[in-house]
């Protein structure tokens, strides 16, 4: 027998199924073809019984030899294969990344949410701690503590949405001054805008409506004044409505301040000079303010012979529908992606 004969034909007779070979998995039929127990190159080995003892080792090295390069040809062809396959795929599964993407449209914050942010960050600015309170309160938080005792006339200003006898849906968001003082314990100053929703009886209608949001600002110290209030209020209307603001107070009355103050902005759609807008008046009222009443320090543990405070309070709602001009403030509420849309820089 001639064994370099007999391997080369093997070989070639391999070489050629391989060629013939597309499918990885084929690969592994081939290999046992040509590698396998039963394969032509594992039966050669049976002639070995009939070698000499020094033909032997050559015979065994010959066949060893084929065996290895059988296999690396295998191999090869499987790694073209692969490398084959994977072009295919990367050819099937090739994506055009100049083609433009699907569109999505980009949310914002809701416009009162804006508007209280600015605020928030305004305050911030100043040296003010954010608070908030629960949105159901009791009547000594709401009303008692803040100097609107239970048949107190005052109480009418704020028709209010009982739970109980003494529980409600928090009025304003003063109780949240109330709460922060009592939490100071009578010592510290206090420095901080509480935004958050509130309730009040009202007939829903373009100026009303049954739930609202406020911003509270409250101030306490040993030597706030009113001067102090005056010129934060200044601050708020020049950030909020324009650089050449000025503001007016006029005497009012609650119950929680004394004294306490309505503030006006000059009108930023006539400058001052009156117009529709103002009523002629040249003026437009934006909040209520006063010096903290001295019954309010004290029901909530601040000797008002030592501690003076300001507080204010604003509608939200309001301010963004002059700052925007909007005419019904139930379009606050009816998610109209129309309107909401309009407030996106
Ligand atoms: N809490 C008052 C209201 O809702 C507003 C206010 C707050 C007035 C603080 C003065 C001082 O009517």
């Amino acid at each position: 027998m001639d064994l370099k004969n007999t391997l080369a034909e093997l070989e070639s007779k391999l070489t050629e199924a391989l060629k013939q070979t597309e499918k990885l998995e084929k690969l592994q039929d081939i290999k046992a073809e040509y590698l396998g127990k039963k394969a032509e190159l594992s039966l050669l080995m049976r002639h070995m019984k009939d070698l000499s003892a020094e033909e032997r080792p050559v015979f065994g090295q010959t066949i060893n030899a084929a065996k290895a390069r059988f296999t690396e040809l295998i191999e090869l062809r499987r790694e073209a294969l692969e490398a084959q396959q994977l072009e295919a795929r990367l050819h099937a599964e090739k994506i055009d990344v100049t083609l433009p993407g699907p569109n999505f449209r980009l949310g914002r914050p809701h416009v009162l949410n804006r508007i209280i942010m600015e605020i928030e960050d305004l305050f911030i600015g100043m040296g003010y701690t954010i608070k908030e309170g629960p949105e159901i309160e009791s009547d000594e938080y709401n009303f008692e503590k803040l100097n609107l005792p239970k048949d107190h006339p005052a109480r009418d200003m704020q028709d209010s949405f009982f739970i109980t006898e003494d529980r409600l849906l928090r009025t304003h968001t003063s109780p949240v001054q109330v709460r922060t003082m009592l939490e100071q314990g009578g010592s510290q100053p206090v420095k901080i805008i509480c935004p958050g929703k509130v309730y009040r009886r009202d007939e829903d209608d373009a100026t009303h409506s049954h739930q609202f949001m406020q911003i509270e600002g409250l101030v306490v110290d040993t030597d706030t004044t009113m001067a102090d209030l005056k010129g934060t209020l200044l601050t708020v209307a020049r950030a909020m409505f324009g650089e050449h603001r000025n503001i007016r107070l006029r005497p009012s009355y609650f119950p929680f301040t004394e004294p306490s103050v309505e503030v006006d902005v000059t009108c930023f759609k006539c400058n001052g000079n009156g117009c529709g807008m103002c009523k002629h008046t040249g003026y437009i009222e934006i909040l209520g303010a006063g010096m903290v009443n001295d019954f309010v320090l004290s029901a909530s543990g601040y000797d008002p012979s030592i501690y003076q405070g300001f507080a204010f309070g604003m509608g939200v709602e309001r301010i963004a529908m002059l700052k925007y001009g909007i005419d019904d403030i139930r379009h606050f509420y009816t998610n109209d992606i129309r309107f909401l849309k309009q407030f996106s820089t």
